[in-house]
């Protein structure tokens, strides 16, 4: 049975405090805690609302200001993009991508929590850039890598200059990468591909080619750390519950390939409960600090222009205030009668809040139940020394001594 996860103390301390007052505080000089999921939804989208990018290089260093370009436009060319990226046939393609990744991490002994990572972020690279030269491919791989490293980290460790220079160098290396396909596609010297670069690429003239870098590397960004890592625990909660592992199993070898990929969450409702709860359960990143870019004046918040706020949906999803035995893993409460499901929908928020959330919402809820798919039907898991693994809140939720080898069925 699953142990009660370990915590760092700041995160204690935040979950008390606010569990035990209104979910708003403050918590250091200028910092202000919004754990109160109607706050939070209400300072996010004043915060927000008009978000452009940020001035070209170019005219930041003539110190004049660039033509404003709307961050909305470009979500909503992406968001675009991921509906065709997403139809049955894309969402094949993700999981044959999975699959080989998986194959090659067979039958021996390994950290799990990497595999999780490695199977879920290097599947999705193709959907944000597709086609790079392998000498690029290995750079922006690097670049990911590092990342997930970084994020991974379990004990802090000293920043030395040659540290901080090398990580300096692979994220100059990824971003010229890109900064090459960009150049590439627009010219014509390389082929545009269905993937997330590619209405950037369009965008170009009015972009100017540094934004256009930095909303692809946003992008990447934002693939290293989250998918991977509530993959990770999912495969804790499948690992240590024989009888949700039963149900999927069950369910999954009855439906066809085609009609999962066509439509996973409609096909496979109970593998759906099941990776809503993870991602209840365990949603990263635990803290998220956002600047305050314009005055806000709630009754709950009132924050000026410099100051920063902090948000978690991992604190909103365990407070006991929206959620009825909020700790306890629970997929069934996502039937439409249980008992304990959400307070309301702003309670269940695994992928932000409006106008900034998650773009890959769909797409990454998809992938779980793939992952879920594939180790329910093709692969199983063997765990090295089962009684030491235990749940940690660090900069993610993450299971620790989380190895063991996986082995086709
Ligand atoms: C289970 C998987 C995933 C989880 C849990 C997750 C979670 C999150 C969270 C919590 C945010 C911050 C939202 C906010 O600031 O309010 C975010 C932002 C973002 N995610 Fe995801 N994500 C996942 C998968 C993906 C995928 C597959 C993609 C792309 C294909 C993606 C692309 C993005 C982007 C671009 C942003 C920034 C949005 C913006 O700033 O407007 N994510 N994600």
């Amino acid at each position: 049975m699953p142990r009660t996860p370990e915590e760092l103390d700041v995160l204690r301390e935040l979950r008390a405090k606010s569990y035990a007052g209104g979910g708003v505080f403050w918590i250091g000089d200028g910092e202000l805690g919004v754990f109160d999921p109607d706050v939070a939804q209400k300072v996010n989208a004043i915060n927000f609302s008009d978000l452009t990018l940020p001035d070209k290089l170019a005219d930041l260093l003539r110190g004049r200001k660039s033509t404003p370009f709307s961050w909305k436009q470009l979500r909503e060319a992406w968001i675009a993009q991921l509906r065709s990226l997403s139809d049955g046939e894309g969402t094949g393609q993700l999981a044959a991508r999975m699959e080989d990744l998986l194959n090659e991490r067979l039958d021996r002994p390994l950290d799990l929590v990497w595999v999780a990572q490695e199977v879920c972020t290097r599947a999705l690279l193709p959907i944000v850039v597709a086609g790079l030269p392998p000498a690029d491919a290995a750079r922006v791989l690097r670049d990911q890598t590092f990342k997930l490293t970084r994020l991974l980290a379990t004990e802090a460790s000293r920043e030395t200059f040659w540290k901080a220079a090398r990580a300096i160098l692979i994220q100059v290396g990824a971003g010229n990468a890109i900064r090459r396909e960009l150049r590439g596609r627009a010219a014509g010297r390389r082929s545009r591909q269905l993937d997330l670069t590619d209405p950037v690429v369009g965008l170009l003239p009015e972009l100017g080619l540094d934004r256009a870098v930095d909303a692809v590397t946003a992008v990447l960004t934002a693939i290293a750390g989250p998918p991977g890592a509530v993959a990770a625990c999912l495969l804790y909660e499948l690992t240590h519950r024989p009888d949700w592992a039963a149900r999927l199993t069950s369910e999954l070898e009855a439906v066809s390939t085609a009609e999962l990929y066509s439509a996973p969450a409609r096909v496979a409702p109970v593998t759906h409960r099941f990776v809503k709860e993870t991602l209840r359960m365990w949603s990263p990143p635990l803290l998220m600090t956002r600047p305050v870019r314009t005055d806000i004046s709630l009754e709950q918040a009132q924050l000026k222009v410099g100051q920063r706020y902090l948000l978690s949906t991992y604190l909103i999803h365990h407070d006991p205030r929206h959620w009825k035995a909020p700790d306890t893993f629970d997929p069934d409460r996502w039937l439409p009668e249980a008992a304990h499901g959400p307070c309301s929908h702003a309670s269940y928020v695994p992928f932000g809040w409006a106008p900034k959330a998650c773009i890959g919402a769909g797409l990454g809820t998809t992938q779980l139940i793939l992952l879920c798919h594939l180790m329910s039907t093709r692969y199983r898991i063997q765990l090295s020394d089962p009684e030491t693994v235990r749940m940690a809140l660090a900069a993610v939720p993450m299971p620790l001594n989380f190895r063991g080898t996986i082995t086709r069925r």
